[in-house]
């Protein structure tokens, strides 16, 4: 699934913003948040884009909970787009991340998305600040079940309703027309026959574990550097790390397309694709690296 289209428009990357990164990554212990800019040239579009405005109205979490029509228009759309945005693969960047936590660069990796794609590139541990979309969780009795295989129930239990959609929107899902949505069959919890199956992720109006939060504030306090990539930190969910590093005199840097809502903590930012440097700043670490 790659789709350009996704991508933030390009911009030339300043050598100045470039060389002070680089200077961060070079010192080590440096906390990384990463957002949804990270996985648009996987072909997952992001929330805002570089112009700051919300694209997509994302799924409530109240509606999720008030009846079976809501859980219905989240699992029909949810089910229609779930094989091209499984189909994702990591990009250049992912692996970039994934280098520098296996080189022992990081003091830990924390992230905003739900598809996955840092593990994918071989980073580990990711703290998984919204939780993960190939996790399905039963709301009553809290057992847990891949999605493949609440998937695979959704199948069998709609054998004649199919959708073809080329357009997957960020929260892996896609638009359906009302009748579709009313013909979708929902499946229960196979322990306790509950309908209240939830993606194990953290919707609009929802709230970020407690325990993640203090284990991602935790990675912050022990670094010598923030680096926020590919987030708008709009979502105080993340923004909230970067307010903790600046009351902490860390210094923070932004590697996104746009502004961002942590402007004034940032001290510097690089207004890039990520694609257009992660891939060189993993090279000049390297050679930063090697013996003269
Ligand atoms: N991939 C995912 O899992 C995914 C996708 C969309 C939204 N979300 C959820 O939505 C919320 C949105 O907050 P957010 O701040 O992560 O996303 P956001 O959409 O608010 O902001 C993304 C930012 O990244 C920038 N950007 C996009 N592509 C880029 C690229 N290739 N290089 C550099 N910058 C790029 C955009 O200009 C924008 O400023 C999060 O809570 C997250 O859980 C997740
Ligand atoms: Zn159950």
């Amino acid at each position: 699934m790659t789709d350009v289209t996704t991508l933030p428009p390009r911009t030339p990357v300043d050598q100045g913003g470039y060389a002070a990164v680089l200077d961060l990554l070079r010192g080590g212990e440096v906390a990384v948040l990463t957002g949804a800019g990270m996985s648009t040239a996987s072909g997952i579009p992001d929330y805002r884009g570089s112009d700051g405005r919300r694209r997509v109205q994302p799924m409530q979490y109240a509606e999720f909970l008030a009846d079976a029509a809501g859980r219905r228009r989240y699992w029909s759309r949810a089910y229609a787009g779930w094989e091209r945005f499984a189909a994702a693969r990591p990009n250049v960047a992912h692996e970039a991340v994934a280098d520098w936590q296996l080189s022992g660069l990081l003091t830990g990796l924390i992230t905003q998305n739900v598809d996955g794609l840092h593990q994918a590139a071989g980073a580990a541990p990711v703290i998984e600040l919204h939780g993960s979309l190939d996790r399905v969780v039963c709301l009553d009795c809290s057992a847990c079940f891949p999605r493949e295989q609440v998937h695979a129930w959704l199948a069998h239990a709609n054998p004649t309703w199919s959708v073809h959609s080329e357009e997957v929107r960020p929260d892996g899902d896609v638009l359906l027309p009302a009748e579709q949505v009313e013909r979708f069959v929902l499946v229960s919890c196979p322990v306790c026959r509950s309908d209240r199956l939830k993606p194990d992720v953290v919707f609009f109006g929802g709230a970020v574990s407690r325990e993640l939060v203090d284990q991602a504030y935790a990675v912050v306090e022990r670094a010598r550097a923030l680096l926020v990539l590919g987030s708008s930190l709009q979502v105080m969910s993340g923004y909230r790390f970067v307010r903790r590093a600046a009351a902490l005199g860390i210094p923070v840097a932004v590697v996104t397309r746009g502004g961002t809502r942590g402007d004034e903590q940032t001290d510097v930012h690089l207004d890039a694709l990520l694609g257009d440097v992660l891939p060189s700043l993993a090279d000049d670490l390297t050679r930063g690296a090697a013996p003269p």
